[in-house]
This record gives structure tokens, sequence and C-alpha cells, in this order.
């Protein structure tokens, strides 16, 4: 079969000719209809996260995959062959991005019935990391003020529509034409980033999440009512000067949870837009890796192998 594999730290990932994995003991060979990338695989291909992902070459990419059940391991019992699932493998193990991988048989999730099954790719990490940031860490209030950073991305798509969800006024930084993607998530405020400073725009927020890091997170204290919650996703934020701004801050570290997907999938049965920047096969996943890499997707990147 073939499959996008990391070579090296630090060079472009590359389509190779692999043997297809076979299902051990409790797992399950899935055929992928969708793998779905994200930063956090960049950031694997980098090295920047080898402490705690590291990974031996040549090594599969991708955690996000769609598929139907192919083959059972020995021991499963609660999957039988072509169930449509969803999963994240863990991010040591990757191996979405590919024709056929494995999982454990206890990852997996129905996958949504009424979205298409290669979009249903967009979900485990970034919608799940969005639940987990608005129910879990932020457990947003019907009536807050939220600012969500970069709501066009992977996870901001996620974040606006949940907070919408539980209620919250939601106001989003996206630029250029991306304003109108989030105005139909339902953000009730969007600031083009690239033009205004939202320092300018808002104030006496409750909550802020932030996809972004750096100089936006420093600015986000400026808006943040007293007691406000800051809420960092891509690396732990300055606790010590949010408290002593009088802020709380929190940093979401995203770990797979079947029993928290299967959340995100009831919803998105409910009714749910799955922001697709781009669908392409895998002879142009090399490609679509490095434009993600460069931080500009308006939602998710999806490898239809
Ligand atoms: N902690 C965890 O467990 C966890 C889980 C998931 C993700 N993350 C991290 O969260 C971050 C976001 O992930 P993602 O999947 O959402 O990434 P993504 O889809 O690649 O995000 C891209 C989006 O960010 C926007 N953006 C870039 N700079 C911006 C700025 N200064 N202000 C506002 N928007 C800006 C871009 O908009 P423009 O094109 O307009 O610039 C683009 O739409 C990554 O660092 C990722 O590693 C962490």
């Amino acid at each position: 079969m073939k499959a996008l594999q990391y070579t090296a730290y630090g060079r472009s990932p590359v389509v190779n000719d692999v043997p297809e994995p076979a299902p051990g003991p409790g797992e399950v060979l899935v055929r992928v209809a969708g793998a779905a990338l994200n930063p956090l695989d960049v950031k694997i291909g980098a090295g920047h996260v080898q402490e705690f992902f590291p990974i031996t070459f040549p090594s599969t990419v991708g955690t996000d995959l769609a598929g139907t059940v192919e083959r059972l391991g020995s021991g499963v019992t609660d999957w039988s062959v072509g169930d449509a699932v969803i999963t994240r493998t863990d991010p040591t193990a990757g191996g979405a991005v590919a024709e056929f991988a494995v999982a454990p048989a206890t990852s997996l999730v129905a996958a949504p019935a009424a979205i298409p099954l290669t979009t249903a790719a967009g979900l485990p990490t970034a919608a799940a990391t969005a639940w987990q940031a608005v129910n879990e860490t932020a457990e947003l209030k019907s009536g807050q003020r939220v600012l969500v950073h970069a709501g066009a991305g992977g996870v901001g798509s996620f974040v606006i529509q949940l907070a919408r969800r539980a209620g919250a006024h939601v106001v989003t930084t996206v630029s250029g034409a991306a304003a109108e993607t989030v105005r139909k998530l339902g953000a009730d405020e969007v600031i083009d980033y690239t033009r205004v400073d939202f320092r300018t725009a808002i104030s006496d927020v409750d909550v802020v999440v932030d996809s972004v890091g750096g100089e936006t997170e420093a600015r986000s204290l400026d808006v943040l009512k007293p007691g406000g919650l800051l809420v960092s996703l891509p690396v732990p934020p300055d606790f010590a000067r949010a408290t002593a701004r009088g802020l709380r801050a929190e940093f979401v570290f995203h770990a797979s949870d079947a029993g928290r997907l299967a959340k995100v999938v009831a919803v998105v049965n409910e009714g749910f837009d799955i922001v697709v920047d781009r669908t392409v096969q895998l002879n142009g996943a090399a490609d679509a890796f490095d434009y993600l890499a460069q931080g500009h997707a308006k939602g998710k990147v999806i490898v239809q192998p």
C-alpha cells in the first residue's frame, strides 16, 4: 500500500510503498477513507516534540482518520467488518495517512452519519480539542463573552460552533475572506487581525481561546475582565503573567478519548459544519503537509487515499 512517511526530522514527508499493517490482538485494520493533517504532525516531523512523541524512521504520518473496518484482530468483538469509524491514533504510532491503518478497537468511534466519511476525518484532534477547551476547561456558560483566535483554523472553526452551542457571545479573529466563513459558523463579531489590533475592538471578555500563541497570547490578557480565563492551545501559557494580572490561564493538552469523541459525533449528527480547506489524493499529500505547515489553512486539510 502507499503511505505518507517521515524519513528524517526536518524533511518534508514522502509517499512510499510499504507493507499493509496487520492488526494485532485488540486492534482493527481500517481502510482509510480520509486522513486529516494537524499542526501536531508538522511539529512531530520537525522534531519539535520528540521528547513527548518520539518516532523512528521511516514512520507513517498522521493521527486522524475515518474509514471502514477491513479486518479484526483477535479478541475484537465490538466492531464488524464494514463499520464506518473514526479514530485518533497515538501520536507516536501515527499511521493515518495511508491506504490502511491499524488502531486499538477501544479507540474507535462510529462515524457520524450526517456527513461524508472522508470529511469526518477532520474531527478527531481538532473538534475533540475544541470540545475539551469549551466544555471541560472553560466550561463556557450562556451569556459569557468569548474571544476565539484563529476562528477559521482547524480548531477555531469548531470552538466557534461549540461556544455558540453553549450560548456564549462569540468574537473571533480571522483575516480577509475568512470573515464570511466564521459568520456562517455563528460568530457574532469578527475582527480582521491583519487590519485591527483586537484590543481596540473588544474588552470585558470572560474567556479567550487562543490557538495562536506568542504576541497574541500576551495581548489577550488586555481584553479579559478581572478573573477572566485564558485557554491556550499551542504551548503552555505564561501562568505567572496571567496570575500577576488577576487572571487565570489554562493549557489544554489533548489526549485521545473515545468517550469525548463520541460526544463530538453526537453534536455533528445534530448539525455542525466541518470547514474543509482542501481534500487531496495521496500523491498530493506531501504538498498538503507543507501547505498546512505554513499556518494559514482555513479549516481542515484532508488526504483521501
Ligand atoms: N494542546 C493541544 O492538545 C492542541 C490540540 C490541537 C491543536 N493544538 C495547537 O493549536 C494550534 C492551532 O491548531 P489548528 O489545527 O487550528 O491550526 P491551523 O488550522 O493550521 O490554524 C491555521 C489558522 O490560524 C490562523 N492564524 C494564524 N495566525 C493568526 C493570528 N495571529 N491571529 C488570528 N488567526 C491566525 C490562520 O489564519 P490566516 O490565514 O488568516 O493567518 C489560519 O486560518 C496549533 O499550534 C496546534 O498545534 C494544540
